[in-house]
C-alpha cells in the first residue's frame, strides 16, 4: 500500500508526493519498499526481487506501453479525463485563438513565449531556410509519379541528415538549433514537393514575403499567376490546424523520435523515425481513414448499419477513441468551431460532414461509444477541412507532420538535455523454444 510520507516543492509551485509501495512477494514471503515519487515507481526498483540468487529478477510487462512512462517531460500537459492540453502550461484554446504556429514552435522548443526581438529573429531565420538543395528536387524526381507523399516526405527527410553532416556532432549544441531551423522551414517545401511530384506539376520555390501558411498554400497551389494571394481567412485556418497539431507528448511518433534519437543519430534521421510512426492508420494516418470511411458509409441513411458493424467489431470508427483522452479531444472542438469559417471561405459544401456530424451525434447516444468513453479525436473532422483546402486525401498525413516537427524537436532536444538519457532498449518476455538441434535442409 501507499505510503504518502514526504511532499516536496521542485521550485516551480510544484508538489511532489513522496511516498512508497510495501510489495510482499507471495513466492517467497519477502516484503520490499518500493519508492514513489510524482506518482511513478521505478521499473528497475522492481528487479531486486528475486525468487533466489539466481532469478534474474521482476520486469514489468506493458505491452503499447498503457501504463509507463518513459521520460519525464515538460513540454505538453494532457488532462485525459478532463480533455485539457497544454503546451508549456498554455492551454491550447489560448494559442489557438491569440498565437501563430511559428510562435508556438517556439514556445515548444525554448520552453517560453518569444520577445518581439526573438520572434523577429525566429521568424527571419525560418523565412530564410525554407530552400531545399536543388539534388533534393532530382531525389524527388526518382519517385514514381503516384507516390504516396508520406513515403516521399520520409525519405527526403532521411536524406536531409545526408546533405547537412554536420548535425551528426550531437554535441555541439549549436548544431541542434541550426537543425531545427532547417527542419522547421523544410517540411513545408519538401511535403509541397512530394504534392506537386504526384500531379506532375513543376515544384514552387518558397516565396519568402508570405507567411508559414501563406507559403505553404503557395507552394501547394500556385500556377502560371506572378505572386500567389493566400486567401488570409484559409491561411489563418491552415495556421490554426498547425498550431493544434505541433505536439501532443508520448505518442507513437514522438516516443519513436525519442527511441530513434536515444542512439544518438543526427535529429533529421530521429525525425524521419517519428515521420514513420507517424503514417500508420491508428495515429497519423487516421485523418485519411476517416474520410475514406465517410465515403463508404455515403449517406446518413447507412449510419445506423455501419455503427452496428463497429458494434459487432467487424470495424473501427476511425477519428474517435484515444489513448489518453476519455473525453472530448480540445483539439476537435477547437476545429469544429472552424468548419463552418473555413467552407463559406472555399465556397464549398462538403457532403462528408453531413454524414461525420450525424455519425458522432448518433455514436456520442451510443452506449457502447458512452460506456468505453470513445470521443471524436482531433482526426475525426481535420480531414474535412483539408478537402476542404483541395488537398488531396493521400496529402493529410503529411500535412499533420509539417507542424508536428516542431513539437518532435521539442522532445528531442529536451531529451538529448536529460541526465537520464540512455538507449532505449526494452526488454522480452521470451516465449520461445530453446536447445533446439540444427536440422541441415535434406532432413527437414
Ligand atoms: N472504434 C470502435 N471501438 C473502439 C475504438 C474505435 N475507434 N477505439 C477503441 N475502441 C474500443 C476497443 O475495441 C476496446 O473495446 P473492448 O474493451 O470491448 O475490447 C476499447 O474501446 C478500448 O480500446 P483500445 O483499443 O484498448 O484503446 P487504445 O488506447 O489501445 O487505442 C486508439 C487507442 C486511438 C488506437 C483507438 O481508439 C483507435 O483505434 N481509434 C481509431 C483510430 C484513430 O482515430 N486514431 C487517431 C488517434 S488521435 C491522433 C493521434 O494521436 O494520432
Amino acid at each position: 500500500m501507499a505510503d504518502k510520507t514526504q511532499v516536496t516543492e521542485d521550485g516551480k509551485g510544484q508538489t511532489t508526493e513522496v511516498g512508497s509501495l510495501t510489495v510482499t512477494d507471495n513466492r517467497t514471503g519477502s516484503s520490499y519498499d518500493i519508492k514513489i515519487k510524482e506518482g511513478t515507481v521505478r521499473a528497475m526498483d522492481f528487479r531486486q526481487i528475486k525468487v533466489d540468487e539466481d532469478d534474474f529478477g521482476l520486469m514489468t510487462y506493458d505491452p503499447g506501453f498503457s501504463n509507463t512512462a518513459h521520460c519525464r517531460s515538460a513540454i505538453s500537459y494532457i488532462d485525459g479525463e478532463q480533455g485539457v492540453l497544454e503546451y508549456r502550461g498554455i492551454s491550447i484554446e489560448q494559442l489557438a485563438e491569440h498565437s501563430s504556429y511559428l510562435e508556438v514552435a517556439f514556445l515548444l522548443i525554448y520552453g517560453h513565449l518569444p520577445t518581439q526581438a526573438e520572434l523577429d529573429s525566429w521568424l527571419y531565420q525560418i523565412t530564410h531556410h525554407t530552400f531545399v538543395h536543388e539534388n533534393i528536387k532530382e531525389f524527388m524526381n526518382g519517385f514514381r509519379h503516384d507516390a504516396n507523399p508520406m513515403g516521399m516526405l520520409l525519405a527526403s527527410v532521411g536524406a536531409l541528415s545526408t546533405f547537412y553532416p554536420e548535425a551528426m556532432d550531437i554535441d555541439d549544441e549549436y548544431q541542434w538549433h541550426v537543425a531545427t531551423i532547417r527542419l522547421i522551414a523544410k517540411m513545408p517545401t519538401l511535403a509541397a514537393f512530394a504534392y506537386r511530384h504526384s500531379l506532375g506539376l513543376p515544384y514552387v520555390y518558397p516565396d519568402n514575403e508570405l507567411s508559414y501558411a501563406g507559403n505553404f498554400l503557395s507552394m501547394l497551389f500556385k500556377m502560371a499567376e506572378h505572386k500567389y494571394e493566400p486567401d488570409p481567412r484559409i491561411e489563418r485556418a491552415l495556421d490554426v490546424l498547425f498550431i493544434l497539431h505541433a505536439e501532443h507528448e508520448q505518442n507513437c511518433s514522438t516516443a519513436a523520435v525519442r527511441t530513434v534519437g536515444s542512439a544518438l543519430p543526427d535529429p533529421f534521421t530521429a525525425v524521419a523515425g517519428g515521420i514513420a510512426g507517424l503514417y500508420g492508420p491508428l495515429h497519423g494516418g487516421a485523418n485519411i481513414a476517416v474520410v475514406k470511411m465517410l465515403q463508404r458509409i455515403g449517406s446518413t441513411e447507412n449510419i445506423l448499419d455501419f455503427l452496428e458493424g463497429v458494434k459487432n467489431g467487424n470495424e473501427r470508427l476511425m477519428g474517435f477513441g484515444h489513448r489518453v483522452y476519455k473525453n472530448y479531444d480540445p483539439r476537435a472542438k477547437i476545429i469544429q468551431k472552424h468548419i463552418d469559417e473555413l467552407l463559406e471561405a472555399t465556397g464549398k459544401q462538403n457532403p462528408l460532414l453531413d454524414i461525420g456530424r450525424e455519425l458522432e451525434k448518433r455514436a456520442l447516444d451510443d452506449e457502447y461509444f458512452t460506456d468505453r468513453r470513445l470521443y471524436p479525436n482531433v482526426d475525426f473532422y481535420s480531414g474535412v477541412i483539408y478537402e476542404a483546402l483541395d488537398i488531396p486525401t493521400d496529402m493529410f498525413t503529411v500535412m499533420f507532420a509539417v507542424p508536428r516537427t516542431s513539437g518532435w524537436m521539442a522532445q528531442w532536444m529536451e531529451w538529448m538535455n536529460d541526465p537520464e538519457l540512455k538507449i532505449a532498449r526494452p526488454r522480452q518476455v521470451y516465449t520461445g523454444a530453446r536447445d533446439v538441434d540444427y536440422v541441415p535442409v535434406e532432413k527437414r
